[in-house]
């Protein structure tokens, strides 16, 4: 046998209980007369005193080193008043070995395994994914996603959901990000692609009549990558039958409760705080509340600092790229920067520079300091104007006023992102607070400037909003008034879900196709064994996947998602452990009918 207990979870109603311990040496210290060996197991640590009545066994423990694979016998005494550790669980107690067997070796670890303090480098820390999984925050966050993920599970299994594997090996889904395809080897020149989602044949399954699905399932996307995006990630899919947008918003507010509430004292531990429960529902802006209030369709609402609208205010003045904005249907918006004063002027000229980079043609602003305006632009305005505009923002003493002037997308864009850059700045965002938010109404259309023409703002299978009978007058009148009946769900400014309502009827699916000006051949070749399923009693259906990755990463405070996937990729899609993506042999190509340029 090689363990009786776990290491982590001694403690003194175990005193003078003799236990069998299996794990990794942490930390050693020889004091001569005395080892200590910090004992490690998935559990935690636990000290080992080997003392010298046992000449053999002191001299084998002699021999150990760091990251060892022992077994060790003992017993479990407590530690005199002046030894006793606070830090450590188990850290009233020793255990005084009475035998020792050392499974294995170990070369000396490339990362520092006790030390909690200096982060590793992250190439070092992939290349050894399974040395940098030993430290406590990864084993912790391993063990966290777990918990999240079944809670969330066990959820939907009692609310009577079902979960079905759908295929790897498949065809494009369009959810916008290039496809990795697969070359079929007994079908030349044909290729699979790995799924994006299983958005069609969670549908189809609803089609099937299954009614409630759900899957924990991976997803592949060849898209770039940042902190919260890998090329393969997974979601909690979820995908019901005869249901309308407010029964799933609910479901999955429900879920979300139910299963914080089940981890809310993992959560505390993670946090070192106590955190306060969430509380249902959670708020809900239309999307076009959403980028007009806070710049993004995602945003974060710990914090202020809203965009509130001058363009009525400045119309008529004599400042001519405010006056001439508003008359070529652009807008003119502002944020009030709290306490912005004591911002050096340097500071604003970076600002403005970061507003630049960010399209934008300018940034003006107006200080309201004690001894009045200061601002390149009030020399435009009549002081009744000046007045409105610092009343319409709030202003007061110590604060600074920033406007940008531009088209409704960059405008919203550019102060969007300004504000979070003010937000983290002015130190204003609560990092244990979880603000969570439903963006809905999102327009079902969106104009692309690279295709030149309007593509679906989700994916084509999302359903209109209002009557589907005048679809195509209402579209070609304006084809961005044309709202969709998909939702997604917001945590602390990131996306962490999304769904929709889908179309269930054939004919207006075709209308769609035929709106975004995909030709019925087109549609035909890329979804026409899914068009077919939808012409043979669809029901209405419709459903949402959240980004279980960045749910975790949040709920658990890490900054990047790669943090809470066992095997994660680098920024540039590679895995420095196993080499992938790798060149392959001749032959292999050669069978799957690919000549390598
Ligand atoms: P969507 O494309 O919005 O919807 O994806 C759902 C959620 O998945 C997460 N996500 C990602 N996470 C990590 N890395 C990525 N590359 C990545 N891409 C997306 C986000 C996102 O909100 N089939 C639809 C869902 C539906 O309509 O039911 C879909 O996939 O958190
Ligand atoms: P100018 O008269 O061009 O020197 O601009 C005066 C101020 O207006 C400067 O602070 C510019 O940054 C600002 N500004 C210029 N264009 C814009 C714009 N489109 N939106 C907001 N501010 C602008």
């Amino acid at each position: 046998m090689y363990r009786s207990r776990n290491c982590g979870e001694l403690r003194t109603k175990d005193l003078g209980t003799e236990a069998v311990l299996a794990g990794w040496v942490h930390r050693r210290r020889d004091h001569g007369g005395l080892i200590f060996i910090d004992l490690r197991d998935r559990s935690g640590l636990v000290q080992i005193v080997f003392n010298q009545e046992n000449k053999e066994l002191h001299d084998l423990a002699g021999k150990l080193r760091v990251e060892f694979v022992v077994s060790v016998k003992g017993k479990v005494v407590a530690r005199s008043p002046e030894t006793i550790n606070k830090e450590l669980p188990t850290g009233e107690i020793e255990v005084v070995a009475s035998s020792l067997n050392i499974l294995n070796t170990a070369k000396t670890p490339p990362i520092e395994i006790a030390d909690a303090r200096t982060e590793p480098d992250e190439t070092v820390r992939l290349k050894y994914r399974y040395i940098d999984l030993r430290r406590d925050k990864m084993r912790e966050n391993l063990i966290f996603r777990h918990k999240v993920v079944k809670a969330m599970a066990d959820y939907l299994d009692q609310e009577g959901f079902l979960e079905i594997e759908t295929p790897f090996l498949t065809k494009s889904t369009p959810e916008g990000a290039r496809d990795y395809l697969v070359p079929s080897r007994v079908n030349p020149g044909r290729f699979y692609a790995l799924p994006q989602s299983p958005q069609l044949f969670k549908q189809i399954l609803m089609v099937a009549g299954m009614e409630k699905y759900f899957q924990v399932v991976r997803c592949f996307r060849d898209e770039d990558l940042r902190a919260d995006r890998q090329p393969e990630f997974t979601q909690l899919d979820i995908e019901l039958s005869f249901v309308e947008e407010k029964e799933i918003i609910d479901l999955v507010e429900q879920m979300l409760k139910a299963s914080l509430d089940t981890i809310a004292k993992d959560i505390d531990q993670y946090r070192g705080k106590h955190l306060p429960k969430v509380s249902l529902p959670f708020p809900r802006l239309t999307w076009a509340e959403a980028v007009g209030r806070y710049g993004s369709d995602k945003p974060d609402t710990r914090f202020g600092l809203e965009l509130v609208d001058v363009s009525d205010l400045v119309k008529e003045t004599e400042f001519k790229v405010f006056r001439e904005t508003v008359a070529k249907s652009g807008l003119v918006k502002g944020i009030n920067v709290k306490g912005g004063e004591k911002f050096s002027r340097s500071e604003l000229d970076n600002l403005e520079a970061q507003a630049k980079a960010l399209g934008a043609k300018g940034m003006a602003w107006i200080a309201l300091t004690a001894s009045g305006l200061k601002s390149p632009i009030v020399k435009f305005f009549k002081p009744a104007e000046v007045n409105a505009i610092v009343e319409r923002l709030k202003g007061e003493t110590g604060d600074v006023l920033i406007f940008c002037a531009d088209s409704f997308k960059v405008v919203h864009n550019v102060l969007g992102e300004l504000r979070l850059e003010l937000g983290k700045k002015l130190n204003l965002i609560d990092n244990n607070a979880f603000h969570f938010l439903w963006v809905t109404d999102f327009p079902l259309f969106e104009y692309s400037e690279t295709d030149k023409r309007w593509v679906s703002n989700h994916h084509p299978f999302t359903a209109p909003h209002g009557s589907w009978d005048d679809l195509e007058e209402r579209f070609l009148k304006e084809p961005g008034s044309v709202k969709a009946q998909a939702y997604d769900i917001i945590l602390n400014g990131t996306e962490i879900g999304g769904g929709s309502i889908r179309i269930h009827r054939p004919d207006i699916q075709a209308k769609i196709f035929k709106l975004l000006r995909l030709t019925e051949e087109e549609t035909k070749l890329r979804f026409g064994f899914f068009l077919e399923a939808l012409e043979y009693g669809a029901p209405p259906h419709g459903g949402i996947a959240l980004g279980l990755d960045r749910l975790v990463m949040l709920l658990a405070g890490m900054e990047s998602i790669r943090d809470v996937i066992a095997f994660p990729k680098t920024q540039s899609a590679l895995c420095p452990l196993t080499g992938a993506p790798d060149a392959v042999s001749p032959q292999q190509l050669k069978e799957l009918h690919i000549k390598s340029v």
